[in-house]
């Protein structure tokens, strides 16, 4: 502090010091060299930063994911969806249920028939499960890609065409259900029967990949009923695989199997597990969504 010998009226004379033209010990020239110093300094730390990150940039494909060996299998997913995984309703009062309705309805919208006329945009891939439908890398010029059909009326009485409530009225609710979308994923069948359970042995086919959905708890053996499976082939299949993703694929649908409860034990809280079985889909102690889900359902007379 040169200013604070004087004495009286130093600090004034530090912050501008009329003799000398210095403001704050500095001179005009003094200031802006610094200024100019550091603008370029912060410039130049800027450029690389930006450099870096276009570089990264470039190494990106806008197609295919860059790093996909860690991806965790294919989520379960089901709607309606509620919290604390409950569906808990009221036969009688429709109130209990119409946001369940309204989820319904929501998903399935992009699945009638009229919104999927256009042929540059969809295909029919048949009836019955098939084999993947490849439509080249997804790195070639092909560009973008057709979408298989999938038609809501494949749910039958989940389909929400005839009946409305989707069960809920007559405490025979439908829940609809599918396998998250993973780009280029191929979901492979399960290889004999021995990795299904019992009473799902049925299920097995070449080209599916089988849902089946049971009491979680030994005490519920018995009161869930009977579960009646809708879809192409009651389970998901192949022909629905792979995806493209978002950009390539834009109208793909996900295949659906709708699940209904028809004769669940009322007034009961029931814990039930569905579950898809694969060679490439398993399970994690963590994440409770991953190739399978439970819910808890009451019914209430
Ligand atoms: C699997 O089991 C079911 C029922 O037990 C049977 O009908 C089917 O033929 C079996 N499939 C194979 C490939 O073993
Ligand atoms: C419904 O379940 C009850 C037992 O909980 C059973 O007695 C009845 O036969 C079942 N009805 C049908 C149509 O399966």
């Amino acid at each position: 502090m040169p200013a604070n010998k004087d004495g009286d009226g130093g600090w004034k004379g530090f912050l501008w010091n009329s003799e000398k033209k210095e403001f704050l010990g500095r001179t005009g020239g003094s200031w802006l060299k610094i200024f100019i110093f550091y603008v370029i300094f912060y410039g130049c730390l800027a450029g690389i930063f930006i450099g870096t990150i276009q570089a990264m940039m470039l190494t990106l494909s806008n197609y295919k994911p860059t790093y996909q060996d860690r991806v965790a299998p294919p989520g379960l997913s089901h709607t309606p969806r509620s919290e604390k995984a409950e569906i808990s309703f009221s036969k009688q009062d429709d109130n209990s249920f119409d946001p369940y309705i309204r989820n319904l309805r929501e998903l399935l919208e992009p699945y009638k028939d009229e919104k999927q006329t256009d042929i540059q945009k969809f295909e029919d891939c048949g009836a019955t499960p098939e084999g993947y439908r490849n439509r080249g890398e997804l790195e070639s010029d092909i560009g973008i890609r057709k979408a298989c059909r999938f038609s809501r009326t494949l749910l039958r009485s989940c389909s929400g065409t005839d009946d409305k409530s989707f069960g809920f009225k007559d405490g025979k609710p439908c829940l609809i259900v599918k396998l998250n979308r993973i780009v280029n994923f191929r979901p492979r069948p399960p290889a004999s029967n021995a990795s299904l359970p019992a009473a799902a042995q049925g299920y097995l086919q070449p080209n599916l990949i089988p849902i089946y959905c049971t009491n979680k708890r030994e005490e519920d053996a018995g009161k869930i009923g009977e579960i009646k499976y809708y879809g192409l082939g009651n389970g998901f299949p192949l022909q629905y695989y792979p995806y493209y993703g978002k950009l390539l694929h834009p109208q793909y649908l996900q295949p659906l199997v709708a699940i209904q409860f028809t004769n669940v034990t009322l007034n009961e809280e029931l814990r039930i597990e569905c579950k898809v079985y694969g060679e490439n889909i398993d399970y994690s102690e963590k994440d409770r969504y991953q190739g399978r889900f439970d819910l808890k359902l009451l019914i209430k007379s």
